[in-house]
């Protein structure tokens, strides 16, 4: 299969908008290193999400609670290295941005100079929009994240569906449009009914990407290692797997672990 699109020029915000104005449907994947940041952008991917996600698919942690700045701040860079053509988005941390709107804009200008990403996204709907006004005042896009928002796992105590209830979904609307209004360029909506992400992809001018969300919103986002097979104990019902790595690399290894074992490796050709 070849690169979907010819189109080479850089991915913008102002792009993922025409996108939903002509109804193409925007691609987004996780990345945290250089080397697969660079397979997925010469795939043709739109969008490149550095997820705090790596705190559970890099480091092994339960939540996304641990990851700090500076390890933002280090996968961000990898992937920047990386990447020719996708929009790079990097994730603000738990406790980065929440509850003091000077301290959330110092954390975005670092992630923005020191990565040189395109943009940031950050959780939460009112509760936090003292920071993306600071932010967005400083010129930096900020993608939001409503519905399941995994900094707060410890609140809602279950990976379960959000917004099922209407008091929560009418809740979700209504941040929804108040991200837009504030300026975000775009929203991820993770883990709630199909049809509540649907309402809000058609109520709204910025691209809806969902997760789990159902295929009435502007774009699909997953986290990589969940849809490359690597991670193999994790497997939600929107979950899409389109290969099998971690046999692929157990294999490999396993062949590798035998051919050395043998003294089949290192062949004469393999040495000086
Ligand atoms: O951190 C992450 O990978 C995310 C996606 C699940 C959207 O926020």
């Amino acid at each position: 299969m070849s690169t979907y699109t010819e189109d080479n020029r850089k991915v913008t915000t102002r792009r993922l908008i025409e996108m939903k104005q002509r109804g193409e449907k925007i691609s987004m994947l996780t990345a945290y290193d250089y080397s697969m940041a660079s397979i997925i952008d010469q795939s043709g991917i739109d969008v490149i999400l550095v997820g705090d996600s790596a705190s559970n698919v890099m480091a092994g942690n339960i939540t996304t609670l641990p990851m700090t700045l500076d390890q933002m701040i280090y996968h961000g860079k990898s992937v920047v290295r990386g990447v020719n053509r996708a929009l790079v988005v990097v994730d603000m941390p738990f406790g980065t941005y929440q509850g003091n709107s000077k301290e959330a804009l110092a954390s975005a200008i670092r992630i923005m100079k020191e990565t040189h990403a395109d943009c940031i996204k950050l959780e939460g709907g009112s509760e936090v929009r003292e920071s993306i006004e600071r932010i967005l005042c400083a010129g930096i896009p900020v993608m939001g994240h409503l519905g399941l928002t995994p900094q707060s796992i410890n609140k809602f105590g279950t990976y379960a569906v959000r917004a099922r209830e209407e008091a929560e979904a009418e809740k979700l609307i209504e941040d929804a449009h108040l991200l837009e209004e504030l300026g975000c360029f775009a929203l991820v909506l993770e883990k709630i009914p199909a049809e509540l992400a649907s309402r809000v992809a058609q109520e709204l001018t910025i691209p809806i990407i969902g997760i789990g969300a159902g295929g009435g919103v502007d774009g699909q986002v997953l986290v990589m290692h969940d849809m490359l097979g690597i991670n193999k104990n994790f497997s939600p019902r929107f979950l899409r797997r389109y290969a099998d790595l971690n046999s692929v690399i157990t294999e490999a290894v396993q062949q590798y672990i035998q051919d050395v074992k043998n003294k089949d490796f290192p062949n004469e050709q393999e040495q000086y």
